[in-house]
């Protein structure tokens, strides 16, 4: 993983100096979908997709959030997350995170460094078992050579977002199985 994140490292550094008109056709786009089943009421579920500040420090990799002050709905935030390099040391990010309610959930439009972008949808469906399925689709637009590793990043983060959400949401219900 070392080699790996030092190469993501160089290869953002070229990607930062390449000027943005020219790099569309090196750009990747991926879709990544995780589920979660969570015993919790969709009410619940969906009141917490929706609390945006609590989204947010879910998120293991976020180390620092503050709400940016442009964005007069308040929906927009300048979050920074330590990207793990080996132990005890960690290669910081910010970006910009807007967030949208909508009906069964909530949109994030992330803008990162490098021509980076990440959508992200996160719905809430009402299961016959009186729990809740969860679904979190992801749109990564990203340079070919550190797409790869963002998808490694994404699904390692956001599986362990997911866990964490489930865990205090089942808990919360009184449904926890541990
Ligand atoms: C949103 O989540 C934060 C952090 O978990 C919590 O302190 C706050 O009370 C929540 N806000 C609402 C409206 O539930
Ligand atoms: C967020 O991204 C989606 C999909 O790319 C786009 O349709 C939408 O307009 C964007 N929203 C904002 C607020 O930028």
């Amino acid at each position: 993983m070392r080699f790996q994140f030092t190469i993501a490292a160089a290869a953002l550094a070229v990607v930062s100096a390449t000027p943005v008109a020219r790099r569309g056709i090196f750009d990747k786009t991926s879709t990544i979908t995780s589920t979660k089943h969570i015993n919790a009421p969709v009410e619940a579920v969906v009141a917490t997709l929706q609390n945006f500040t609590a989204m947010i420090h879910l998120n293991p990799l976020v180390t620092n959030a503050v709400q940016d002050p442009s964005d007069p709905t308040g929906n927009t935030f300048s979050v920074t997350d330590g990207i793990p390099l080996f132990a005890g040391l960690s290669l910081p990010t910010t970006y910009s995170a807007h967030f949208d309610t909508v009906e069964n959930g909530m949109d994030t439009n992330n803008t990162v460094a490098a021509g980076v972008t990440l959508h992200n949808e996160w719905r809430a469906v009402a299961n016959p078992t009186g729990g809740t399925d969860l679904t979190e689709t992801d749109t990564l637009v990203a340079n070919v050579l550190l797409s790869g590793i963002i998808t490694d990043e994404l699904k390692t983060s956001h599986t362990q977002l997911m866990n964490t959400l489930a865990d205090q949401l089942e808990a919360a219900a009184g449904t926890a199985s541990s």
